[in-house]
C-alpha cells in the first residue's frame, strides 16, 4: 500500500486530526512530518474528546504506530506530558516512535518568540508563541540541538553552550532580557533524556519497511496550506512547509510513494492570527458570530477566537493544485445549516479593477483583494445524522458539488458531526 498525505487547504484547524483518526484505521503508521506544538488537533471518539499537539491522530488504534518525524520540531517536556495525559485516559503510548533527527524547541525558543512579536509591535503575526520560528531558523542556521543529542550529555552541554553564545547576547543585549544559564538548562533537558530515550528511532526506515511491506502509512499534515513558508500569506505564516510535497524531507518517504492526497477543506473559513483574509466577514457580523457559536471556532491551542469567512474556493483550489489533492474533505458542513444563503469566493477583484481567478502572489494585491462571490441556497435543516450522501438535502449536495466542479477535486467525504462517525463518504460516480 501506498503513502497517504492528510493536508489543510485554507490556514488550519480544518478538521485535519478528526480525518487523520478517521483514516489512521486502516494504517499501520501515522507520522507528523512539520510543525510543533503549535498544532491542536481535536479527535471526538464515542463521546471522548482528544485535544493533541504533538502526538500523531492515529494514537487511538492500538495497531498503529505514531510516529513523530524529522521535519516536526519538539518540546521533550510537552510531548511527555501529552504522553501522561493519553496513558491516564487508558491509550497505550509506549509504541510511539520519535525522530532523533527532530529539532528540539528550547525554553529560548519559546522567549524569542514572545520577544520578536512584542518588538512587532503593530506589525505582529500573532504566533501561538510556542517558540517554532526560532527553532526553524535554528535548523536553518545549523545551530538547533535534536532529539540524538539528549543521550550524550558531552554533545548536548557543547551545542547548548555553542547556541548560548548568540542566544544571550541576543537576549541581554538586544532584549535586556536575563541570561540563560547553560548549567539549569542542560539539567532540565537531561533529566527528561531517560523517558524518551524508549521512544526514540530511525524513523525514516520504518517509514521504508512499512512502505515495503505493502502497508498504509498516513502522514498528518500540521498548520496548512496557506500557512506555508513558502506558498502561504508570507510573512503571516508558519516557519514550516505543510504542504504535501514536505512529506519527502519531514518524513523521509519519496515523491513516489505518495498516492493518496486528502486535502481538508472547511466549508466556511477561519484563521488565527494575522495577515490576509480576503473573504473574511467584518467584526460583529451575524453569520460571522454564528459560525463562531456553531463551528465552536476558538483556538484549542491559544484559546484565540477565529476569524471567520466564507468558502474561499480560489484558495482551495490553490491548494488543490499545490499539493495534488487526490480528493477533498469536507468537514464542518452542518454548521452551516441554519443559514438561509451561503456565499462562495469564486474569484477576487483587485483595486485597480483586475479581475483574479488564481491567488495572486504578491503581498500588496492579496491584501486589498476584494471577494467575488456566487451565491447558493442554504438548506436550513439538521443534517448531524447523514450516514449517506443521499440523507443531505439537495441544497447540500449542490454545495458539494460546487466544490467539486469548481476544484476540478472528488469530495471523498463530508463531516457533519466533530465525531468520528459523522462521517459521509461519498462514492466516486463510475
Ligand atoms: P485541525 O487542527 O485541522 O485538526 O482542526 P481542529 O481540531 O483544530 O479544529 C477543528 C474543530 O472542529 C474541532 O473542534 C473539531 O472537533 C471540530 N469538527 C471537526 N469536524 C467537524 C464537523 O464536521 N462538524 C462540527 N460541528 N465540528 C467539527
Ligand atoms: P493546526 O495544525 C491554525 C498560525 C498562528 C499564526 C501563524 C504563525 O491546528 O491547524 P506559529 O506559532 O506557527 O509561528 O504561528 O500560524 N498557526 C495556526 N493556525 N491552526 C494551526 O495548527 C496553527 N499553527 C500555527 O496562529 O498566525
Ligand atoms: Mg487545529
Amino acid at each position: 500500500m501506498p503513502g497517504a498525505v492528510i493536508v489543510g487547504t485554507q490556514w488550519g484547524d480544518e478538521g485535519k486530526g478528526r480525518f487523520t483518526d478517521y483514516l489512521a484505521k486502516e494504517a499501520s503508521l501515522c507520522v507528523r512530518y512539520q510543525g510543533g506544538h503549535n498544532a491542536g488537533h481535536t479527535l471526538v471518539v464515542d463521546g471522548e474528546v482528544f485535544k493533541l499537539q504533538l502526538v500523531p491522530s492515529g494514537i487511538l488504534y492500538p495497531w498503529v504506530v505514531p510516529v513523530i518525524g524529522n521535519g516536526v520540531v519538539v518540546d521533550p517536556a510537552v510531548l511527555l506530558k501529552e504522553l501522561e495525559m493519553l496513558d491516564g485516559r487508558g491509550i497505550e503510548t509506549r509504541r510511539l516512535r520519535l525522530s532523533g533527527n527532530a529539532h528540539l524547541i528550547m525554553p529560548y525558543h519559546q522567549e524569542l518568540d514572545r520577544l520578536n512579536e512584542r518588538y512587532l509591535g503593530n506589525a505582529k503575526l500573532g504566533t501561538t508563541k510556542r517558540g517554532i520560528g526560532p527553532a526553524y531558523a535554528d535548523k536553518a542556521m545549523r545551530v538547533g540541538l535534536r532529539v540524538q543529542d539528549l543521550f550524550d550529555p558531552k554533545i548536548f552541554r557543547e551545542k547548548l553552550d555553542l547556541a548560548l553564545r548568540e542566544k544571550n547576547g541576543v537576549l541581554t543585549k538586544v532584549y535586556n532580557r536575563l541570561p540563560v544559564d547553560a548549567d539549569e538548562l542542560a539539567k532540565q533537558y537531561l533529566d527528561l533524556a531517560p523517558r524518551l530515550e524508549p521512544l526514540v528511532d530511525d524513523t525514516v526506515h520504518l517509514v521504508h519497511e512499512a512502505l515495503d511491506a505493502q502497508q498504509w502509512v498516513l502522514f498528518e499534515g500540521a498548520q496548512a496550506t496557506f500557512l506555508d513558508l513558502d506558498h502561504g500569506t508570507y510573512p503571516f505564516v508558519t516557519s514550516s512547509n505543510p504542504v504535501s510535497g514536505a512529506v519527502c524531507a519531514g518524513a523521509g518517504a519519496g515523491p513516489r510513494d505518495l498516492e493518496r492526497i486528502v486535502g481538508v477543506v472547511k466549508a466556511y473559513t477561519t484563521r488565527v492570527g494575522a495577515g490576509p483574509f480576503p473573504a473574511e466577514l467584518p467584526e460583529g457580523d451575524e453569520v460571522g458570530d454564528l459560525l463562531v457559536d456553531r463551528g465552536a471556532e476558538f483556538g484549542t491551542n491559544t484559546k484565540r477566537r477565529r476569524r471567520t469567512g466564507w468558502l474561499d474556493l480560489v484558495m482551495v483550489k490553490h491548494a488543490s493544485r499545490l499539493n495534488t489533492c487526490s480528493e477533498l474533505a469536507i468537514t464542518k458542513l452542518d454548521v452551516l445549516s441554519p443559514l438561509a444563503e451561503l456565499k462562495v469566493c469564486v474569484g477576487y477583484l483587485g483595486e485597480d479593477g483586475t479581475r483574479y481567478d488564481h491567488v495572486p502572489y504578491h503581498q500588496s494585491i492579496i491584501h486589498k483583494v476584494k471577494p467575488i462571490y456566487e451565491t447558493f441556497p442554504g438548506w436550513q435543516s439538521d443534517i448531524e445524522r447523514a450516514e449517506r450522501l443521499d440523507d443531505l438535502p439537495p441544497e447540500a449536495r449542490e454545495y458539494v458539488r460546487f466544490i467539486e466542479d469548481y476544484t476540478g477535486v472528488h469530495v471523498s467525504f463530508v463531516s457533519v458531526g466533530p465525531a468520528r462517525d459523522q462521517t459521509v463518504v461519498l462514492p466516486r460516480a463510475a
